[in-house]
């Protein structure tokens, strides 16, 4: 576990710098970022554990044929939104689910860069993660996504539109998030990490 995630990170490390088309959209030169290291592999850390929270939550209805209720849909992915709002607030980062096909509208891509690393998970499902500097709209640092993917566990929700539990149908009436099949790319993780963070901490020490 620990080798693998040196070697994502040292993989991800490598591609701090965007790709030439990406550079070429972007006003600003790709700079190093002037987070530390440590912060990197700890994003990377947190949200592989995130992804491990939900699907071990989700495989806990695997296998069962009652159709998951309220209760149930609150031990899945509401947790798992929840988890990844308090990350980013013990670290000092933004961290958010996003989604082209979204069940909860919060979810939904809100910056370019957001729709450009959906569309490259999309098109290149050997990619895992990888870091992109700062958005023009953004306060200067480093963005981490982590792409999200669907298993068998997942089709209980996430299914074709008519399968989906009543729950889903009644809270969600803008759903988008159905008609997945296993392997196809459900969504990204998305932390962003400021620097600014990072000089008030030194400014303490
Ligand atoms: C019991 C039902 C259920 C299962 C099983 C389930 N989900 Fe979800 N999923 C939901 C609901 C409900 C939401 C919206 C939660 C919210 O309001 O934030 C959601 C939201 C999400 C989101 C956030 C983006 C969005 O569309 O709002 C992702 C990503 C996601 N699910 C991935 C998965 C994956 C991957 C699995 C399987 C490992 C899975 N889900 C299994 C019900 C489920």
């Amino acid at each position: 576990m620990t080798s693998f995630l040196f070697a994502l990170l040292a993989a991800l490390l490598l591609s701090l710098t965007p790709p030439a088309a990406w550079a070429a959209q972007s006003d600003r030169p790709p700079t190093r970022s002037a987070v530390e290291p440590a912060e990197l592999a700890r994003a990377v850390a947190e949200m592989e554990q995130l992804d491990r929270m939900r699907v071990s939550l989700a495989s806990t209805l695997e296998g069962s044929s009652e159709e998951p209720t309220l209760q149930t849909m609150k031990e899945v992915c509401k947790p798992v939104g929840l988890r990844a709002m308090a990350i980013g607030k013990e670290n000092g980062w933004q961290v958010r689910q996003v989604a082209s096909k979204f069940r909860n509208p919060d979810h939904a891509p809100a910056t370019a860069q957001e729709r450009q690393v959906l569309d490259l998970f999309h098109r290149q499902p050997a990619i895992t993660g990888l870091w992109q500097p700062a958005g023009a709209e953004q306060a200067s640092g480093v963005n981490y996504y982590r792409r999200i993917n669907v298993e068998p566990s997942c089709l209980a929700c996430h299914g074709s539109k008519a399968s989906r539990p009543s729950f889903v149908k009644d809270n969600y009436p803008a759903d988008k998030a159905f008609d997945f099949n296993v392997g196809d790319l459900r969504g990204m993780y998305a932390v962003f990490i400021p620097e600014l963070q990072q000089a008030l901490a030194e400014a303490q020490n």
